[in-house]
């Protein structure tokens, strides 16, 4: 994992759990001199970070600011490629086009791009995403399975599958559900979406950026006004905040493994996963595409991640892109 000397400092008090620790021994453990321990400390006040001195015993952790900075995100780690390298703005355009250039320029496998605030942050059909700063998470996963481009969207399912997983496992006062193709829902509201990107050539696959935003801590209020009605975020339904950092390592570790099992065995494990999650599956729904709007019950997913739905006429049409309602 690559952490800088500072990010190392913190993530060591965040193992302590509140714990004291040495300067002396902070210095040992690092190969640094307690002089540069102490203003690491320095700069970690001037970020938020609040310590107290202990006679004795050396610092205490009492206070640490919400971001979802490398340090945060990786004392909850536990994979084996994913999230071992962080790259964390403040405020960035898009975390997708940080990650396209990272991927052009070889950045590993389970890179990640996160941001506190988007001021560009881009949605499927070229929509914009609106990003709040501190509320959400808006971060994009370079990925690079060895695929072949035909099969890039049914990794935008894998990702849904990772994102619903996490959340079981992490709140238990709401269930959430997979709307096709790959909004999260909750509560009948959007509280997340997923955007993917691919680098590729005619017959491989480079990268896929693998965009993910979670309405994570807002309240009604700071959505616009012309989305409160259908956006949600998982503090007003869990009604209580999420640790933003400990989310995105437990997505990291079912995106990890869901990746590893579809490269591995293909795609049958994900798409029952998928449908056991998903609302969209055996209700009546209109579809709008770009060039009509129909109407029928969706019966099924293809291998490829398109949508079915039966007409009243019988027919099975087949939806490749499209808004949805249910
Ligand atoms: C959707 O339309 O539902 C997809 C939204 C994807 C938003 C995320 S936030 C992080 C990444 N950066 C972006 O600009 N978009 C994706």
């Amino acid at each position: 994992m690559s952490l800088s000397m500072k990010d190392k400092i913190i993530q060591r008090f965040l193992l302590a759990r509140g714990e004291p620790i040495s300067g002396q021994q902070l210095a040992d453990e690092l190969g640094i001199s307690r002089t540069a321990i102490w203003k690491h400390l320095q700069t970690l006040q001037d970020e938020g970070y609040e310590f107290i001195t202990i006679k004795k015993k050396g610092y205490r952790l009492v206070s640490v600011p919400d971001r979802v900075d490398a340090a945060r995100i990786s004392s909850y780690l536990n994979t084996k490629r994913f999230g071992h390298t962080i790259h964390y703005f403040e405020e960035v355009d898009s975390t997708q086009s940080i990650a396209q250039q990272l991927a052009r320029d070889g950045a590993k496998d389970g890179t990640i791009v996160i941001a506190e605030e988007q001021t560009g942050g881009k949605g499927r059909m070229q929509r914009p995403w609106y990003s709040a700063k501190g509320k959400g998470i808006w971060m994009t996963v370079i990925i690079r399975p060895n695929i072949l481009p035909h099969q890039a969207p049914q990794l935008t399912l894998v990702a849904a599958v990772s994102l619903v997983s996490a959340m079981k496992t992490l709140y238990k006062n709401f269930i959430p559900e997979i709307k096709w193709p790959n909004d999260i829902l909750i509560n009948g509201k959007k509280c997340a979406g997923i955007l993917t990107e691919m680098l590729a050539e005619m017959d491989r696959v480079d990268g896929l950026l693998i965009g993910i935003g979670i309405n994570a801590n807002h309240e009604l209020d700071d959505f616009p006004e012309d989305i409160q009605s259908i956006a949600t975020s998982i503090a007003i339904e869990e009604k209580q905040k999420v640790d933003r950092a400990q989310l995105v390592a437990e997505i990291l570790k079912y995106l990890e493994h869901y990746t590893d099992e579809y490269v591995a065995n293909g795609f049958a494990a994900i798409k029952r996963l998928w449908v056991e999650h998903s609302c969209t599956i055996g209700k009546r729904i209109k579809a709008t595409t770009i060039r009509e709007t129909v109407e029928g019950e969706a019966i099924g997913i293809t291998d490829e991640g398109v949508l079915e739905i039966l007409l009243d006429d019988g027919q099975i049409k087949k939806v490749y892109s499209a808004d949805i309602e249910i």
